[in-house]
């Protein structure tokens, strides 16, 4: 069974990215945000990345208005009533994702799927406070989604044979490559991620070198497309903090504790990127 309307919760950096994917794979979407305001700036986000997208060839002008024909914006959860899969993608917080997940499985219909875009909540956890924890699964997208290829596969407990085939399927639907990750803190990718950037705090706070060595040390010695300062900006140093608690209680790990001067860059609201600084100046 094919999904034809995904709902998506959260129009932020994540969710804009997931309601895009969806809109251009040809699924009727609608993205929720709290307020009018947050959802223009998270659907002004989406039209730039289309432009962007056209600009760059990788999309046809016709692709792009057909994406957003499908793109629909909502601040009400009881919009999403018809969706057959609900990704959430709201702020990585436990009591924030459940108030959000209650709200559209007390709207929706009982085939509807939920999925959530965690980076590292326990999915089993999640879905336990839902009515429907066999229809329930995590689906974790990387930053910036539009680009990046993978997306984890996160089975709960409960989740049952078919949501897992039918959100496997429809990943690759979506253009992406799945792997199947197992419902530990971090999953994969920030099982072995968030160490990294960790380290680079701490070894920066020792005086290992300078930011842009660090970085240009990562980038040209290893090949990877950004240093771990570039990354925690473009990411955000308050998702990285917050992951880095979540994974820290779980495993009382010192390798998963974040930073002193993580906390305090978080603190003052130096976030990265999205804040206009964080390690550098944007
Ligand atoms: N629409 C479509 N395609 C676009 C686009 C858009 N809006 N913008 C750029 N592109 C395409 C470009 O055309 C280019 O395609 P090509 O390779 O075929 O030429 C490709 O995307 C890369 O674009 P650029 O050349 O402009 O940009 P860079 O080469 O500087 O790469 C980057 C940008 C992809 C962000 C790269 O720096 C990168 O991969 N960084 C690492 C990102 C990463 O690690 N993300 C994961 C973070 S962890 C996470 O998200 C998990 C969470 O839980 C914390």
């Amino acid at each position: 069974m094919e999904f034809q309307t995904i709902g998506v919760l959260g129009c932020g950096l994540m969710g804009s990215g997931i309601a895009q994917v969806c809109a251009k794979a040809g699924y009727r979407t609608m993205v929720r945000e709290v307020d009018e305001g947050t959802l223009q700036k998270g659907l002004g986000r989406i039209n730039a990345s289309l432009a962007e997208g056209v600009k760059r060839s990788k999309l046809s002008t016709e692709e792009r208005d057909r994406a957003l024909s499908n793109l629909t914006g909502t601040t009400g959860f009881e919009d999403l009533h018809a969706c057959d899969l609900i990704i959430e993608a709201v702020v990585e917080n436990l009591a924030a994702k459940r108030e959000a997940l209650n709200a559209v499985d007390a709207v929706v219909g009982p085939d509807t799927i939920l999925a959530s875009n965690t980076s590292s909540l326990c999915i089993t956890e999640l879905a336990a406070s839902t009515h429907r924890p066999d229809r329930f699964i995590g689906l974790h997208f990387f930053n910036p989604v539009p680009i990046m290829t993978l997306v984890e596969v996160i089975r709960g407990l409960a989740t049952s044979d078919q949501t897992y085939r039918r959100v496997f399927a429809f990943s690759h639907a979506l253009g992406k490559q799945a792997v199947t990750a197992p419902d530990r803190p971090g999953f994969i990718v920030n099982r072995l991620l968030i160490p990294y950037l960790l380290n680079a705090v701490r070894a920066y706070e020792n005086g290992l070198g300078t930011l842009e060595d660090i970085d240009k040390a990562m980038t040209l010695g290893c090949g990877h497309p950004m240093g771990p300062f570039r990354l925690l900006d473009f990411v955000g140093l308050d998702t990285t903090y917050y992951v880095a608690n979540i994974m820290y209680e779980e495993f009382r790990d010192p390798a998963y504790a974040p930073p002193p001067l993580l906390k305090r860059m978080v603190l003052v609201g130096r976030l990265g990127r999205k804040t206009g600084a964080g390690f550098y100046t944007y």
